[in-house]
C-alpha cells in the first residue's frame, strides 16, 4: 500500500489501529494500549501505523477527522506464528514473569521479524523528515532499530506497556542480543515502572556489555494514565441517569458489590481471585446470600489455546461455586463474558463497593486508575496488586500479594469492612494522584523527552505541546 503521497510528522506506531473494520465501518479496539494513545495522537494530528486486527486485510490508508491511518497488512500465517505465536505465546508470558510457560519457536520468530519488518518499512515510507515516531509495546520491539537503519533523521521513542522482567527470565530467550538492539535503536526508551527500567539496562549490560545511558539515550519510568476528567464527566452523567441504582437493584439490592474488570488472560489471576472469594464463602467471611461478585471478562486472544484453557478452567470455577452458594435469588458471582462500551465500564465501576485489580503481573492496570477516578467523591475500595504497576502511585489502595491466598481472602474481608469516611478519603488521595499524572501528561513528558533528545535540526518542528 501506498502512503508515500502524505508525510507525517507525528507517527504512533502500535499492533493495532486504534479501529477495527466491522462490517463497513470501523469501531474501537479494544485494550489499554489504544484507550490510551488515541486520544493524544487525535490531539497532535499525525498518523498510527498498526494492524486492523482481521488476518489479510486489504484495507487501504484513510484519513480520519485528525489522524490517518496506515493499516499494515498480516497474512493468517502471520497472524497465528507472529501475534498468537512469538507476541503472545513467547513474549507476553516470558514478560509476565512465567505465568504459563513461554513457547520458543524459530518459526515464529522468522514471522516476527518479517512483520517487525514491514511496519519498519511503512513507517519508513510515512515519516516526514525529522519526524517523530512513538513505538509501542512488546509485539514490536524490532521496530526502532529496523526504521534507525532506515531513516538516520527520525527521533524514535519505544514505551513499553508490560513489564520488562529480570534478567535470569530475559535471559531464556534464544533470540535476546536482536530483542535488545531493536529496542535500542530509539532515542527514548520508556517504561511503566522505575523496576522494569533497572531490569531493562541489567539486560543491556549483561548481556551486551553496554549501558544505553552512556551514549545519550533516555531510559526512564513513565508511568501511563488515564483521562480521569472525561471518566469524571461519564460517571456524573452516569449517577444522574440513576444508572447505579438501577444495576444494584437488577443483581437483587446485594449489601456489597465487588467487582472484576479484565482481559481474559493469566496475568489478570481472575481464577485466584474467584478462589479466594469462594473460601470467603465458605468460611462464612462473606454472606453469598448478601454478596454479588461481578467478574467482566472480556474476550481475548482466543485462537490460543492456553486462553482457551483458562477460559474453560475460569467457568468451571463460577459454576462451581454458584452451584454451592446459589440461591432462588440468583447467583452470587456474575461472569459476563463480553466487552462493554466504556461508559457502560463506568457504570459498574459506579456500581461496585469493592474493585478486585488483583493481577499477578502487570504493566500498569488501568483498571484500577479508571475505579478511582470514577469513584472520586463517592468512595469505595480498592484492592490492587503490588505486581500492577499502577501499585507505585495507588499507595492508598488495599496492596496485596494474589499468589497468597490468606492474604488475598484478608484484604477482600477488610476492604469489605471498610469504613465509609475512610473509603472517601483513600479514595479521594488517589483520584488526585491520578488526575495530577494525567494521560495527556504521560504523553507530555514523553514526546518532550523525544523531541528534545540528540536532534540535530531544533526548530525544524514546532514542538507538539504548541499544536493543541
Ligand atoms: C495489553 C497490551 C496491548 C494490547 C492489549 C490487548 O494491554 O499491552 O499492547 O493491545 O493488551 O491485547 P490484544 O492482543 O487484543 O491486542
Amino acid at each position: 500500500m501506498s502512503t508515500q503521497a502524505q508525510r507525517h510528522r507525528f507517527i504512533v506506531v502500535a499492533n493495532r489501529l486504534p479501529c477495527q473494520r466491522a462490517a463497513d465501518a470501523w469501531r474501537s479496539s479494544p485494550g489499554g494500549l489504544v484507550s490510551a494513545l488515541s486520544p493524544v495522537a487525535q490531539r497532535h494530528g499525525g498518523a498510527w501505523v498498526g494492524w486492523s486486527g482481521v488476518a489479510d486485510d486489504e484495507t487501504e490508508p484513510e484519513q480520519q477527522s485528525d489522524m490517518a491511518l496506515i493499516p499494515v497488512r498480516l497474512s493468517a500465517d502471520e497472524v497465528e506464528s507472529h501475534y498468537e505465536g512469538f507476541a503472545n505465546s513467547t513474549i507476553w508470558p516470558l514478560y509476565h514473569d512465567h505465568v504459563v510457560a513461554p513457547q520458543f519457536k524459530r518459526s515464529w520468530w522468522e514471522a516476527h521479524q518479517r512483520v517487525n519488518r514491514r511496519f519498519a518499512e511503512e513507517v519508513a515510507a510515512s515519516a516526514a523528515p525529522d519526524a517523530l515516531v512513538w513505538v509501542h509495546d512488546y509485539q514490536l520491539q524490532l521496530v526502532p532499530g529496523l526504521v534507525r537503519s532506515m531513516r538516520s533523521d527520525v527521533r524514535l521513542g519505544y514505551f513499553s506497556h508490560i513489564p520488562f522482567p529480570p534478567v535470569e527470565l530475559f535471559a531464556q530467550l534464544p533470540w535476546r542480543t536482536e530483542v535488545l538492539s531493536g529496542i535500542l535503536g530509539a532515542d527514548v526508551i520508556g517504561f511503566q515502572r522505575q523496576a522494569d527500567v533497572e531490569n531493562f539496562i541489567a539486560a543491556c549490560t549483561r548481556i551486551l556489555g553496554v549501558d544505553p545511558r552512556e551514549d545519550g539515550t533516555i531510559v526512564g519510568a513513565y508511568p501511563v494514565s488515564v483521562d480521569s476528567e472525561h471518566i469524571g464527566t461519564l460517571a456524573k452523567s452516569a449517577v444522574r441517569d440513576g444508572a447505579p441504582s438501577r444495576i444494584r437493584s437488577e443483581l437483587g439490592d446485594p449489601e456489597t458489590v465487588l467487582l472484576g474488570i479484565d482481559r481474559l488472560d493469566h496475568t489478570k489471576g481472575i481464577l485466584e481471585r474467584l478462589l479466594a472469594v469462594e473460601e470467603l464463602f465458605d468460611d462464612g467471611t462473606l454472606d453469598p446470600a448478601t454478596t454479588r461478585f461481578v467478574q467482566i471478562a472480556v474476550p481475548s486472544r482466543e485462537a490460543i489455546p492456553a486462553y482457551r484453557q483458562l477460559r474453560a478452567d475460569v467457568e468451571r470455577t463460577v459454576g462451581r461455586i454458584n452451584g454451592k452458594f446459589g440461591g432462588l435469588g440468583g447467583a452470587s458471582i456474575h461472569y459476563l463474558h463480553r466487552e462493554y462500551p466504556f461508559d457502560d465500564v463506568v457504570k459498574w465501576y459506579l456500581t461496585a463497593d469493592v474493585l478486585l485489580a488483583t493481577s499477578l503481573r502487570d504493566g500498569m492496570n488501568l483498571v484500577a486508575k479508571e475505579y478511582v477516578a470514577a469513584r472520586r467523591g463517592r468512595g469505595g475500595v480498592l484492592v490492587l496488586s503490588e505486581f500492577a504497576g499502577a501499585a507505585d502511585e495507588l499507595t492508598e489502595a488495599l496492596i496485596v500479594n494474589p499468589h497468597d491466598r490468606d492474604a488475598l481472602k484478608d484484604a477482600i474481608a477488610e476492604a469489605v469492612a471498610t469504613e465509609a469516611a475512610s473509603a472517601h478519603s483513600r479514595i479521594e488521595a488517589m483520584a488526585t494522584t491520578v488526575a495530577d499524572h494525567s494521560l495527556c501528561r504521560w504523553a507530555t513528558r514523553f514526546l518532550d523527552d523525544l523531541e528534545a533528545a540528540v536532534h540535530e535540526t531544533p526548530g525544524a518542528l514546532p514542538r507538539l505541546s504548541a499544536l493543541q
